[in-house]
């Protein structure tokens, strides 16, 4: 890490001449080029390196570590957040964060992911996938099937910033996401024509692209990138195309399962039909499956939901997707609380915001320094706040007004780096994390060593949450650590960790 440049600054101190400089530039951009090229923006910011008051925003590159096994979450995020939507690709073998910036076919949009982990694929619960319209407008005709809808994208299409993830898709859909603590929104663009590009190759027919009516059909899949579930329900509303709905699945590499539930909303456009999915067969007959609703036990494989809608009056529908641990209602209120207007650009200011707020602490003199060393410092920095996630309140476990943080993964590698790094960077989270450790070893009986989805890890040996608590006792954490508890913990835990 470069320490020379490295100091810390009051908080407060915000320089708002560049940052109003970049609003001019963008505001003064043709609408077709809202999301410049990152090449157009490095180019503005280059002359400007050198001067501190750069904002450091843009020197965030997400799509970093996003092939040859880095496996990093690229998708919007707050700092911790749960939130986490990204696109999903079928390149299971590198997915283990959803997206890999490859030829890999994109197969859904999904709401909770994990960055940077080693081994196997993690979350991506809840996703959703836009098909322009359906072949002879038949809702029978969608693909439904993670499998089947799996669609190309267009080259080079996908942007990610703090706070913001787009990407277009071969059958003209444009997706772009955003999020807030617990809630992504989606903003999905479709072609303006009264025909569009279905773009899967008709059966029997396979040189010629298929042009369908643009009626455009949301689907929601209650599955996750592992298929891990085991047993779920989902059902949408009719008048308002609400679908809400939950199961249980695997932990990346953890024992046991782990509930997680979801809320969508849609604004935009008149809904005009509604069902249900299981495998390849769509059905506007039924609005709920899982046992819960009397049907079929939903095991492995997709299964959920559908809207199909009229052709959208501003070609666009935004889809707001709560998430929790706890139950579809509170994914609801979740989303309610958190995203009330569906102001898309509003959400993404907020989380820029956030990001600046986060990153303010470390004043960096420019001076003579490359875009690309800035890229990798700033990208850097950015990747120590995306996990452990905040799950406060969202813990089903056990009940307690301490924090409560989960995917460390795993503290065997990052109580080296990243925690102490964080002691400097944001005392005040990782006073949390550490709080949310020491609760861990009450409620478990042991502190964890690596821990996802309210699961235990067990995969390596090693005691490594002793030395984050020291850490923290060194450096003078306190706010409302036990340090007694904290003793016992390290303490009892010599017999093992979780
Ligand atoms: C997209 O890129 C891949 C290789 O990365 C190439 O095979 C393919 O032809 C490209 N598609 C288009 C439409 O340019
Ligand atoms: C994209 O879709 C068009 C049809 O709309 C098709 O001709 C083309 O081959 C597709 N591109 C890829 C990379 O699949
Ligand atoms: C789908 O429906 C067809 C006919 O309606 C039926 O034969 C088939 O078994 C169904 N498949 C599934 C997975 O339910
Ligand atoms: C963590 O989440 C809780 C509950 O949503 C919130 O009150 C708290 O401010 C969050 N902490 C951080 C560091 O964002
Ligand atoms: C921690 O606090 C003690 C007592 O106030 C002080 O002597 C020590 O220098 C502090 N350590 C750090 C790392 O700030």
């Amino acid at each position: 890490m470069a320490v020379p440049f490295l100091k810390t600054f009051p908080r407060r101190r915000r320089v708002f001449g560049v940052v109003l400089l970049f609003s001019f530039i963008w505001a003064l951009l043709p609408v077709e080029n809202f999301n410049p090229p990152r090449t157009v923006l490095l180019g503005i910011t280059k002359t400007l390196a050198g001067k501190s008051s750069s904002d450091v925003l843009e020197f965030v590159d997400p799509l970093i570590g996003t092939v040859n096994g880095g496996h990093v979450f690229p998708g919007a995020t707050l700092p911790y957040g749960m939130a986490k939507p990204v696109a999903d690709t079928n390149n299971y073998g590198e997915a283990a964060a959803g997206f890999v910036s490859d030829d890999s076919l994109i197969v859904g949009f999904s709401q909770l992911h994990d960055s940077g982990t080693g081994g196997a694929l993690s979350m991506g619960n809840f996703p959703l996938f836009a098909h322009p319209g359906c072949p002879e407008d038949d809702f029978k005709q969608c693909r439904y099937v993670s499998s089947d809808r799996a669609i190309p994208r267009i080259n080079n299409s996908a942007t990610a910033r703090p706070g913001y993830f787009a990407i277009r898709l071969n059958n003209s859909v444009q997706a772009e996401m955003t999020a807030t603590a617990h809630t992504s929104l989606f903003r999905f663009t479709f072609p303006p024509e009264a025909e569009v590009p279905y773009a899967y190759p008709a059966s029997g027919n396979e040189d010629t692209p298929q042009m369908v009516p643009n009626s455009p059909l949301i689907l929601m899949d209650l599955i996750d990138l592992m298929s891990s579930r085991s047993g779920g329900d989902i059902k949408v509303n009719m008048a308002t195309g609400r679908m809400e709905g939950g199961g249980a699945f695997r932990p990346s590499f953890g024992h046991g399962s782990y509930q997680a539930y979801f809320c969508v909303d849609f604004q935009g456009a008149e809904i005009r039909r509604t069902g249900t999915f299981l495998r390849a067969n769509a059905t506007d007959g039924a609005q709920a499956l899982g046992s819960t609703y009397g049907t079929t036990r939903l095991s492995q494989g997709s299964a959920g939901t559908w809207v199909q809608f009229a052709q959208a009056p501003q070609n666009q529908i935004l889809a707001r997707v709560g998430v929790s641990f706890i139950s579809d209602s509170q994914a609801c209120r979740n989303a309610e609380q958190e995203i009330g207007g569906f102001d898309f650009e509003r959400v993404v200011a907020a989380a820029e915001t956030a990001w600046r707020d986060k990153l303010s602490v470390i004043k960096a003199d420019h001076t003579g320094l490359d875009v690309d060393l800035l890229k990798t410092f700033w990208s850097g920095v950015y990747r120590t706040m995306l996990s452990p996630q905040n799950y406060t309140g969202e813990n089903p476990l056990w009940t307690s007004d301490e924090p409560y943080y989960d995917s460390f993964y795993c503290i065997w590698d990052s109580f080296r780096a990243q925690h102490p790094l964080l002691t400097i960077l944001d005392p005040e989270t990782q006073t949390d994390m550490v709080r949310a450790l020491i609760d861990i070893y009450k409620f478990e009986g042991k502190l964890p060593d690596c821990r996802m989805s309210f699961s235990k890890g067990y995969t390596q040996g090693g005691s490594n949450a002793d030395v984050v608590l020291a850490d923290a006792l060194i450096k003078n954490l306190t706010r409302g650590i036990d340090w007694a508890l904290a003793y016992e913990a390290v303490a009892g835990s010599r017999a093992g960790t979780l």
